[in-house]
């Protein structure tokens, strides 16, 4: 008789974001005539950037012909677009990562969601609190966590690190020791940013005590203040304690399209073991690669027009945040973030839960975000947006706000 996977049965719930979806449906159906503004989940709406179009209308091309038709990729990825990213991601910052050291995938979600694998199911981890879910989700799946507590929302087994507004939605060192730090900067959800010699300590920290850090830079393109590190390989030592992920869903608009990266430097060793080695026989083994067209419209983002396109479309969003940050400042609420990410994390008023204010704001505003707490028990009371709207949608979410 077979058995399944137990720690399955350990997971609270369907996924934060189709929980939100089953709520809004449901809404939806029993309200056809209300014009809903979703601000909710991170998804992009303005149009891939016209180059990116013409790569990926180069390549189908390509496909349809025997002599320039691609299958498989490259383990790795192709040479060009990891030649793209070491040029423009990392050499231009001073950082020594080399094609070789990036692993091109079909999106950070999974990488983080993957990345444990490669770890023993004895390593602790720690998480900042909020967290976005795939981080403990997938530990939890893969039994690295104990039991689950519901009144207080979380696992035996699992550092939580608070980030609330007394310590700037930032989180503290520890004070039991991790094996796995996840980091992610500009945070999601509290659209937190962290400077450059803060992550140092960070770096610091992993390197004395044999942890290994987890780095989410999937935001790093919304960042605008100068001293906001983009990549953790601009910390001295980094690429001795940290893996980095990145992704073209925020910063290129590729949630439908799928592409991102793993960088995994060589010198990163647990002992005399290379994890470089362990992921790409992870990769080889399991992924057979972005496709070939995808991985084209990747290298586009880094052409001088495809790179003016995109910062464009960054400031588009970036002018929705701003909207969202003063406009709710304005009215009272308790808001921060949206300065170096898309994500505005806001106190709910009148002492309401998250999961209240979420369905005050669905039934009266007929706005939908993000409860806080579907992160983490210390977002408890906060709740997220995203300037991922159009920006008449976004103005018009910020009157309705306004006017409850
Ligand atoms: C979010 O809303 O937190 C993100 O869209 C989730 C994701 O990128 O997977």
């Amino acid at each position: 008789m077979f058995k399944i996977n137990d720690n399955y049965l350990k997971l609270p719930g369907s996924y934060l974001f189709s929980t939100i979806a089953k709520k809004v449906n449901a809404y939806s159906q029993a309200h056809p005539e209300k014009k809903i503004i979703r601000l909710g989940i991170g998804d992009v709406t303005q149009p891939l950037a016209p180059s990116i179009i013409d790569a990926l209308h180069h390549a189908v091309d390509e496909m349809g012909k025997a002599e320039t038709f691609h299958g498989y990729a490259p383990d790795l990825g192709y040479e060009f677009l990891r030649r793209a990213i070491v040029e423009n991601d990392y050499k231009a910052r001073g950082c020594d990562i080399a094609a070789d050291e990036i692993f091109i995938s079909d999106g950070a979600k999974c990488d983080s969601g993957n990345i444990q694998e490669i770890f023993s199911t004895d390593n602790k981890i720690a998480v900042c609190d909020p967290v976005y879910p795939v981080y403990v989700d997938t530990n939890v799946m893969a039994g690295r966590t104990g039991t689950y507590d519901a009144g207080k929302e979380v696992w035996s087994d699992v550092i939580y690190m608070p980030c609330l507004a007394d310590n700037h939605f930032a989180p503290e060192l520890p004070k039991e020791t991790p094996d796995i730090i996840y980091l992610c900067f500009p945070n999601n959800p509290t659209g937190s940013a962290i400077t450059k010699a803060q992550l140092q300590e960070w770096v610091d920290y992993a390197n004395k005590t044999g942890a290994v850090i987890i780095y989410d830079a999937a935001y790093e393109a919304y960042i605008s203040q100068e001293d906001v590190p983009h990549t953790i390989y601009e910390c001295e030592g980094a690429k001795a304690c940290a893996i980095e992920l990145r992704s073209f869903s925020k910063n290129a608009g590729f949630t439908g399209v799928r592409l991102g990266f793993t960088v995994i430097p060589r010198e990163l060793k647990c002992g005399e073991v290379s994890l470089h080695s362990l992921w790409a026989r992870r990769h080889g083994t399991k992924y057979n690669g972005a496709p070939y067209i995808v991985q084209r419209a990747g290298e586009a983002v880094y052409s001088p027009d495809g790179k003016a396109q995109i910062k464009e479309q960054i400031a588009y969003y970036m002018k929705n945040a701003k909207y969202i940050l003063e406009g709710l400042k304005d009215a009272g609420y308790a808001v921060s973030g949206g300065v170096n990410s898309p994500y505005i994390w806001l106190k709910a008023p009148n002492g309401m839960t998250s999961w209240e204010f979420f369905d005050y704001l669905l039934e009266n505003a007929n706005v939908v975000g993000t409860p806080g707490s579907g992160f983490g028990p210390s977002g408890e009371t906060y709740f997220r947006l995203t300037a991922f709207g159009s920006y008449e949608n976004t103005v018009e979410a910020v009157e309705r706000i306004r006017k409850l």
